[in-house]
């Protein structure tokens, strides 16, 4: 499929956009200071921390705690690892019923629960097998992503 261009130049801390490609939602997140600071304090409650799963492969650029090219910016495919239904944003951090203790934010997927922190990371223990996907993607200036 074709590559998609995207301008996020307008995209402000905490906003989060939806792009299609290859007929994927793909979700372009920009992450407050906040949001970021808590990922590394998550990676003892995920499945797979720093996405080096050979099975569920993710660019090496993005096998990091925020899993993008630059830390504030995520780029993932909005689609569930375990039977691909579109998990929910949960943004607000704190207990709320059907997410672990310790929620920082992220998602939820309505279909069978699995969580998943603000870079797409699977807790441990859900029904999903690995992490959201992140798509292959680069940047062609500052604010122009190319997706594919
Ligand atoms: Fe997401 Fe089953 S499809 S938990």
């Amino acid at each position: 499929g074709a590559a998609v261009e995207v301008d996020i130049s307008a995209l402000q801390p905490g906003d989060k956009i939806t792009v299609e490609w290859r007929g994927k939602p793909v979700w372009i997140m920009k992450r407050t200071p906040e949001q970021l600071a808590t990922l590394a304090k998550l990676n003892d409650e995920l499945a797979d921390p720093f996405s080096k799963r050979v099975a569920y492969p993710t660019p090496e650029y993005a096998q990091n705690v925020h899993r993008s090219i630059k830390p504030e910016v995520f780029v993932g495919v909005g689609i569930c690892s375990h039977l691909g239904c579109s998990p929910t944003d949960k943004f607000q951090a704190g207990p709320q019923p059907s997410l672990p203790d310790n929620w920082q934010g992220g998602f939820l997927c309505p279909c069978h629960g699995s969580t998943f922190d603000l870079a797409g990371r699977v807790f441990k223990n859900k029904p999903a097998p690995d992490n959201l996907e992140v798509p292959p993607h680069m940047y062609i200036s500052d604010s122009k992503l190319l997706i594919g």
